[in-house]
């Protein structure tokens, strides 16, 4: 197969879908890699890097699109791309089309097969093309709550693990799943005193296993919130209900009974927040102050690290995507059901039950039914 990969062109997108060991990995089973000149900037991987790794560099994305059967991307693709497309190309990206008319339509009248990263689903139920992104996010989320409880930035001015002498920080994590564990895990490392929050007794009992007396773990009810973010320095918020939006956990009155200078790390912003005052913020003004609260909404927190998420992205995609360009995505689906998942649109129609009930208008294949 010839495999595409160009420069991400959405704002601030600095992460790329193939590294040079990517194109290793491909060349060697057979398939030639067609690279966009300065793709891998953002990441930290120079295009000599490409070459010696066997790839064909193009100055224009648009050649690579053209001679790509396959495109591995992490963004969806924007409006200057749409006329890119050309029947049966498999693009394997995050999609996200529920959101997105526009694209879908695009998908479609291109009669592209859409690989979306976000909905394979593994045989266990996770989502392993997701996962990364979530550890990454955990892990920033105490780095930059740590930075912000600076005095330079509306912050406490406490530090996370205190010296000899001083109280350690509070830190309170609202939902002990990737994000949360993740966020426990610097943490606890940095030295604070983290309690974790959670609706699932299993969870609390695998968290309380793994972290000892190192952490509190506490049941979710309005009443332990209250009192645990009363005391806290920094709070994360890393709840999620698949599929429902995220519940408010966070409330406004709490806001006037913490300490002045705390700071709220809303990570599950990009499902709306747990928080009732949050609002989306960006890498280029991250934060705002309310009733005397720093505020951190950033929706897409692994772009601020491209390098080490576009390796943790990569190191997940490179297995699935590797099979569908040896076997072809038919076959890869047979062989390999899990990816079935995955297909969201499938030459001129949508594949995947969560985008077909959004777009009622458009016609739906069983992809199963279908590919056999
Ligand atoms: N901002 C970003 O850049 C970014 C990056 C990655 C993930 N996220 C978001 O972070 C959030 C968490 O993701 P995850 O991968 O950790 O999800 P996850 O499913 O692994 O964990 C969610 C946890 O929330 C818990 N939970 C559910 N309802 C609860 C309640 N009422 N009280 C307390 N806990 C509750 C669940 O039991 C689970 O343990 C998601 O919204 C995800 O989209 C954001």
């Amino acid at each position: 197969m010839k495999v595409g990969c160009v420069r991400e062109i959405k704002n601030n997108e600095f992460r790329v879908g193939l590294t040079p060991d990517n194109v290793k990995a491909y060349v060697a089973a057979g398939h030639e890699a067609f690279i966009e000149k300065g793709a891998g900037i953002g990441s930290g991987f120079p295009d000599a890097d490409y070459e010696a790794a066997g790839a064909i560099m193009k100055e224009e994305a648009s050649c690579v699109w053209k001679n790509a059967d396959m495109m591995v991307k992490v963004k969806e693709p924007l409006p200057p791309e749409y006329p890119l497309f050309h029947e049966g190309l498999i693009l394997y990206t995050y999609l996200h089309l529920a959101p997105d008319p526009e694209q879908t339509e695009a998908l479609i009248r291109g009669k592209v097969k859409g690989v979306a990263y976000e909905t394979l689903q593994e045989k266990d139920r996770s989502l392993p093309l997701l996962i990364p992104m979530s550890q990454i996010a955990g892990r920033l989320s105490i780095q930059e709550g740590a930075k912000y409880l600076e005095k330079r930035f509306g912050g406490e001015g406490v530090l996370l693990a205190g010296v000899p002498g001083t109280p350690k920080a509070n830190v309170v994590i609202l939902g002990g799943g990737t994000v949360g564990t993740n966020a426990c895990k610097i943490a606890v490392g940095m030295g604070a005193n983290v309690t974790i929050i959670d609706i699932s007794l299993p969870r609390l009992e695998y968290l309380d296993d793994r972290f000892g007396s190192q952490i509190q773990t506490l049941v979710s009810t309005d009443a332990n919130i209250e009192r645990a973010v009363k005391e806290a320095d920094l709070v994360i918020g890393s709840v999620l209900i698949p599929g429902a939006s995220t519940p408010k956990l966070f409330k406004k009155k709490y806001l006037k009974e913490m300490k002045p200078g705390a700071v709220f790390v809303d990570v599950a912003i990009d499902q709306g927040g747990c928080g009732e005052s949050s609002r989306v913020t960006s890498h280029d003004d991250p934060i705002f102050i309310e009733d005397g609260i720093v505020h951190y909404c950033v929706g897409n927190m692994p772009g601020a690290v491209p390098r080490t998420s576009t390796i943790a992205l990569t190191n997940a995609t490179i297995r699935y995507g590797l099979q569908i360009a040896n076997l072809g995505l038919e076959e890869a689906c047979r062989k390999n059901p899990v990816i079935y998942s995955a297909v969201n649109t499938y030459v001129g129609k949508t594949a995947f039950p969560g985008v077909a009930e959004c777009y009622p208008e458009m016609e739906y294949a069983d992809i199963r039914a279908l590919i056999g």
